[in-house]
């Protein structure tokens, strides 16, 4: 793979088109990123019960994430040793144990091989079926989100979502009830590189006020303003942008995590009622974005809208391809009418027909494809917008941006993104944990 050295130089500010277009460079992301960082496979609340499981994806690797016994978590790749086929075709249930429909091989809810019709008499006592469960894969849970990992040398989850906990822990803990996921999710395919939506989550502000101008003028509210992008928005006042060490970040407009809300005594209602609890528990920095709208990236490639409360995992499907799952997020403790209200505004706004959904996913396909050309892919383009008003910040960890509206979390995710390509092993990411925020130059800018 000659190339791709130069496709993934240089990639913070500006990067090459072929990297949202190029076979080589997916397989490398598949080989060193999807297999090597967590990834989003489920929430607790969406199989509660021992015995629940629910298949899902890691990239292109299909997976059963199954509730154990004892209360735990444990994942394994959803094809038979034998000669494999797909063990299990469900989406979600609950089983004590998957039966490949090939040749009847028995799997228990821990993935072991439990069974093998007529081993007695054809396998004459030479098979291992210790040998032969399905393969694991590490799963870890933070704050009811499970995680599954390929790499045995990848830091634990905590390590990997890093001082991003900060930020997290205000939502994903908040009064104390934490969140719950409603599913089952929505899928559907977009034609577009998976980095796409991941870097629109991450920190897309600029788009907001323009592709969704028709959205936003018809929701009113807090977002109104936005419409248009016009000059006279404050955008001081407007939030910031936030990237941290492994590339997680997000971008809060301030005072509008219920702006997309018609119903004011639902989702609003609870962020009243709770958050002088989060001020009381995290500090009022963080009360500040538990009433905000955030919109985040896990990276690699799992996203939600705080607020908005949809989240959404991109599972890639070639480079030029992505099938989007999308749940909705909601507080665990609120009552049965909030979480029907707020799932309610998730569908109609970023379900798979929701109307800022529509608005995204042609400029996600459209700047996937128009890459198809030649001439066009030998090109750069660009995400340099705020170099320089960005940098460490007394209170909020990683490199803060200075507005809402700039693409300092988009540097941050390439740069990750670089770096996890470029390195052969976890040993050489760690090394660089002192550094990883050089290139964000500006240290006197907060
Ligand atoms: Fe599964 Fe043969 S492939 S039992
Ligand atoms: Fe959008």
């Amino acid at each position: 793979m000659p190339r791709i050295p130069t496709l993934v130089d240089n990639v913070e500010a500006n990067q090459s088109r072929e990297i949202f277009w190029d076979k080589d460079v997916y397989d490398l992301e598949l080989e060193r990123i999807f297999a090597r960082s967590w990834l989003f496979l489920g929430h607790e609340s969406l199989l509660p019960k021992p015995g629940d499981f629910i298949t899902t994806y890691m990239a292109e690797d299909k997976v059963i994430l199954s509730h154990q016994q004892d209360g735990s978590f444990r994942a394994f790749i959803n094809s038979c040793t034998h000669r494999g086929n797909q063990i299990c075709h469900a989406d979600s249930g609950n089983a004590k144990a998957f039966v490949c429909n090939y040749h009847g091989w028995v799997f228990g809810q821990d993935g072991s091989l439990v069974d093998v019709p007529l081993e007695t008499r054809c396998y004459h006592g030479q098979l291992d079926k210790e040998q032969l469960g399905a393969k694991h894969v590490r799963v870890e849970t933070y704050k009811g989100f499970i995680f599954g990992c390929g790499d045995a040398d990848a830091p634990g989850l905590e390590e990997y979502l890093g001082e991003f906990r900060w930020y997290l822990d205000t939502i994903w803990e908040g009064a104390g009830g934490g969140l719950e996921l409603l599913g089952p999710p929505m899928k559907s395919i977009l034609a577009c590189n998976w980095k796409v939506p991941t870097e629109n989550f991450v920190g897309d502000g600029y788009h907001v006020g323009w592709t969704h101008a028709g959205a936003l003028l018809g929701i009113g509210g807090e977002l109104a303003g936005l419409a248009g992008n016009r000059a006279d928005i404050p955008f001081e006042d407007l939030g910031y942008q936030f990237t941290t060490r492994h590339g997680h970040g997000f971008g809060v407009i301030n005072n509008a995590a219920a702006a997309i809300h018609v119903k004011r005594d639902g989702w609003a209602k609870y962020l009243a009622d709770t958050r002088a609890e989060v001020g009381r528990k995290f500090g009022p920095e963080r009360e500040e974005l538990y009433v905000g709208h955030w919109n985040c990236s896990i990276f690699p490639s799992c996203s939600f809208l705080y607020g908005t409360n949809t989240f959404k995992v991109w599972h890639p499907r070639g480079p030029h391809e992505i099938e989007v799952w999308t749940y909705t997020m909601v507080p665990r403790d609120a009552d049965a009418e909030t979480k029907n209200s707020i799932q309610r505004e998730a569908s109609r706004s970023f379900g798979t027909a929701g109307t800022l959904e529509s608005d995204d996913g042609e400029n996600m396909s459209s700047a996937t494809h128009v890459n198809r050309g030649t001439i066009t892919r030998d090109g750069r383009i660009d995400s340099s917008m705020g170099v320089g008003f960005e940098g460490p910040h007394p209170i909020f960890p990683g490199i803060v941006g200075s507005s809402f509206i700039g693409e300092t979390s988009h540097r941050g995710f390439y740069r990750f993104w670089k770096e996890m390509l470029d390195a052969p092993d976890w040993k050489t990411v760690k090394a660089n944990d002192d550094t990883w925020d050089s290139i964000f130059t500006n240290r006197d800018y907060w």
